[in-house]
């Protein structure tokens, strides 16, 4: 009688406390996805579809949303990370991420206990989330809506210059920590901060402690039919801009419940993809598969892509190439200038994996060689381990299965040892 009551209160339990829709979205083996409902393989992780806020709170944080509207009056939404305990992010050195190409700050949040944000906040950081102008986050401006081709007409140097700009502003503001905050970029990420540091060194420097930089994208050594891509890269953007087209996903919505629809059915298909945007996948999991395609892609600026083409052919960190007259026009010589990595002074600190499809070794030694800092240094990752199985993609810097060991342990000392806050 007692084991059928309890049976009776368990069963009444589940079934009033759990939500409709508890679907299964994520199997630890791919062809699981085809009979999900079914399969113990399988589970429902919330966080597939989840936005940056509602993973941050489901995961047991607290989450601040900040507007920062910059120069060009475009109206960023970051985020803030509170720790567990209320009202603890008081006089912590403040971090600020910044994620990449086709991402927002879901990157930094959407792999549960592995995403580098809650990670952080553990380690006693004040954590802060950036969203680029165009993503689904940072979609308003003061005159401008999405809808306007002219919303969509910025490049790397125009973000680089007022996105970043205006939002460690607003965290040096908000936080009081004016000199010791640390920049994690990843891929655009550190395009960015790089274009940024270089353009206005004394600003920079008088805001950040240091940089670490995740796949860092300044020069490129791609695979093959990503140098493809970039050769054709300009003459196609060249074209889409004719056809009145600004922008990669200007609804990723669509496509995200598109490829969450087909990749049940086709999941080698859907992993196929994950690997032409990221490379060889030995440490990519399988029960993130709809969970990926759930925050990725968001909108890309085409004008972006022209920019990275441009910088690939002609090999070298340069301002977007506007073509011979309207160069003059803008910077008083036929080509677009080139940045200059010297004059970055802060401590930089680059973290690339082997399996990258943009960048090698090689690229990331021709940043660290340009580089003004006196720290400055190049880690693989992971550190001192060449096991085939371990190795890291571009996109494995914020989804990999070991990152905590591989990866999160390495910037923790990197952090601890070499970019202590001012006044410490
Ligand atoms: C923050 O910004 C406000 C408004 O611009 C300014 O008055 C204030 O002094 C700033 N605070 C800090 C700590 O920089
Ligand atoms: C990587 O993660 C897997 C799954 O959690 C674990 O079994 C394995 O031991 C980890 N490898 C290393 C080198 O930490």
């Amino acid at each position: 009688m007692l084991p059928v009551l309890m049976l009776l209160i368990c069963l009444a339990q589940t079934s009033t406390s759990s939500p409709v829709n508890l679907e299964n979205n994520a199997c630890s083996h791919l062809l699981d996805y085809r009979v999900k409902s079914i399969s113990r393989n399988c589970y429902h992780n919330p966080d597939v579809g989840a936005t940056t806020p509602e993973m941050i709170k489901r995961n047991g944080y607290g989450v601040e949303s900040h507007d920062v509207t910059t120069d060009d009056g475009y109206i960023l939404q970051i985020y803030r990370v509170i720790s567990k305990q209320a009202g603890s992010n008081e006089k912590k050195q403040p971090v600020y991420l910044e994620h990449g190409i086709l991402l927002d700050s879901d990157a930094w949040t959407f792999v549960g206990e592995r995403s580098l944000a809650y990670s952080l906040v553990d380690d006693g950081y004040d954590v802060w989330l950036g969203n680029q102008r165009g993503t689904p986050y940072s979609r308003r401006h003061e005159t401008l809506k999405t809808t306007d081709l002219e919303y969509w007409d910025y490049n790397l140097d125009t973000v680089a210059v007022y996105d970043i700009s205006a939002s460690l502003n607003k965290v040096a503001n908000e936080t009081g920590m004016e000199g010791s905050i640390i920049y994690i970029g990843h891929s655009r990420g550190t395009t960015l901060i790089f274009m940024y540091a270089a353009e206005y060194p004394e600003e920079t420097e008088r805001l950040l402690k240091g940089i670490i930089a995740l796949s860092p994208i300044a020069f490129f050594n791609p695979k093959p039919y990503i140098e493809f891509l970039l050769t054709i890269g300009p003459s196609l953007g060249k074209s889409l801009k004719a056809l009145g087209i600004r922008v990669f996903f200007q609804y990723p919505t669509i496509l995200k419940q598109f490829l969450e629809f087909i990749c049940p059915s086709f999941p080698y298909f859907c992993e196929f993809i994950v690997f032409l945007v990221s490379g060889k996948l030995p440490q990519f999991m399988p029960e993130d598969l709809l969970n990926f395609f759930s925050h990725f892609p968001t909108s890309w600026a085409v004008n972006q892509a022209i920019q990275y083409s441009q910088m690939n052919n002609a090999d070298k960190f340069q301002k977007f190439d506007y073509g011979k007259t309207k160069n003059l026009e803008e910077y008083g010589q036929d080509t677009p200038p080139e940045y200059d990595l010297g004059k970055i002074k802060l401590p930089v600190y680059l973290l690339y994996g082997v399996n990258d499809i943009f960048i090698t070794g090689k690229s990331v030694k021709r940043v660290y060689d340009q580089l003004g800092s006196e720290k400055k240094q190049i880690l693989k990752i992971p550190v001192d381990n060449d096991k085939k199985e371990d190795q890291f993609n571009h996109n494995d810097f914020f989804y990999a299965k070991n990152i905590t060991t591989f990866l999160y342990e390495e910037m923790s000392k990197i952090m601890k040892d070499n970019l202590q806050p001012n006044g410490q």
